[in-house]
């Protein structure tokens, strides 16, 4: 059974790859290499000992004559879309690429997707679509209001889906992701981001480069330690959960439509990372305290109690884990792929 993964050379899209063949299934990956590495789906490709089939197209999700070409060279049975722009200070400043690329292309892929009868879609949305939230954990039923263009698109094309299901029974389930981090067990692959932006790859990065700085983005947030708290979850535990909500899907169909929060329901403070990272790497790191990053939500903890009641969906990797994977793939790949 194949599955098209839009996105598959990104961070979440290969991680997603691994556990889709270890679970039986053959996957047909879309990516144009914007900010997806091919380095990715090569060792992917080369440790692959599933007998489960990679295979890599270069393009554009939107791109009609490659999707007409692939439709007719696979047999289809879902289809799980990572591709998009997520550099939330990026979509502030250049909000018309993000709605062009996250919101206009994925209407063509839908238009699609829906006139060729694939359905079982999994959208890759985010914790972004909440805003500011005005309690924690978060609830899949709390208030909707991004405050960046990058969530402002997540949550139109929820909605989209949401239309869809209704109007065609087109069947879909959002994941909306809290802070994903952390690298495949084995190190062969892991977070390349560039610029990288994130707390966990930017400490590490600058460790595995012998700068060993951290810079915190304020320190006088309402919270323990002044310092923002999120909720990190695994990216293999975010891998697992996207192959089980596509098992569903397969499964259950139009009646299991719908969205769930991906988190592990735990907060850190930027400063709580930081200590754990100095305690697992066994490394010193100099902190320079600035001033607020624009936008940054003093906690973000999600509520994942839908996915698991639901679902079943368990939590396999703790924060510990998160960093200690991710190091072993920094400090081995210091330059990243
Ligand atoms: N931070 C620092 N220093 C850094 C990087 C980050 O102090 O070098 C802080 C940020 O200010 C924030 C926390 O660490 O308080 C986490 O920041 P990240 O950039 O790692 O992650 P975000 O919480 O900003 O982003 C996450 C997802 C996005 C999503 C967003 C929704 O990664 O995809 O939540 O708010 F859009």
């Amino acid at each position: 059974m194949e599955i098209l993964v839009t996105g598959g050379a990104g961070y979440i899209g290969s991680h997603t790859i691994v556990s889709l063949i270890e679970n039986g299934f053959d996957t047909v990956v879309i990516d144009d290499l914007y900010s997806g590495h091919k380095e990715a789906v090569s060792e992917i490709k080369t440790q692959n000992f599933t007998g489960r089939q990679v295979r890599f197209y270069r393009g554009d999700f939107s791109d009609i004559a490659l999707l007409d070409k692939i439709i007719k060279q696979h047999d289809i049975k879902g289809v799980i879309h990572f591709a998009a722009y997520s550099l939330v200070g990026e979509s502030v400043t250049d909000p018309v690429k993000y709605y062009f690329n996250n919101i206009a292309k994925t209407v063509i892929f839908l238009n699609f997707l829906k006139n060729h009868g694939i359905g079982n879609f999994v959208f890759s949305s985010s914790a972004a679509v909440y805003g500011i939230p005005e309690s924690v954990p978060i609830k899949e039923t709390a208030p909707l209001n991004p405050i960046n263009p990058y969530g402002a698109t997540k949550l139109s094309v929820e909605k989209l889906l949401e239309y869809m299901k209704g109007a065609y029974k087109f069947n879909y389930i959002s994941l909306r992701y809290f802070n994903a981090a952390g690298a495949h067990p084995t190190g062969i692959i892991g977070e390349d981001h560039n610029p990288e932006t994130h707390l966990i790859p930017s400490v590490l990065r600058s460790l595995a480069n012998g700068e060993g700085k951290a810079t915190v983005f304020g320190n006088d947030y309402p919270t323990i330690d002044g310092t923002p708290i999120r909720d990190y979850i695994h990216v293999m535990d975010l891998s697992e959960a996207h192959v089980m909500t596509m098992k569903f899907l397969l499964e259950s169909g139009e009646t299991r439509s719908g969205v769930y929060n991906l988190g592990d329901g735990t907060g850190f403070s930027v400063m709580e990372i930081i200590k754990k990272i100095i305690e697992i790497t066994g490394k010193e790191i100099k902190t320079e305290i600035t001033d607020r990053r624009m936008g940054d939500p003093p906690v973000l903890v999600a509520s994942y109690e839908k996915i698991k009641n639901e679902l079943g969906f368990q939590l396999k990797y703790s924060i510990d884990d998160i960093i200690s994977s991710a190091w072993k793939w920094h400090s081995s790949h210091p330059k990243g792929f």
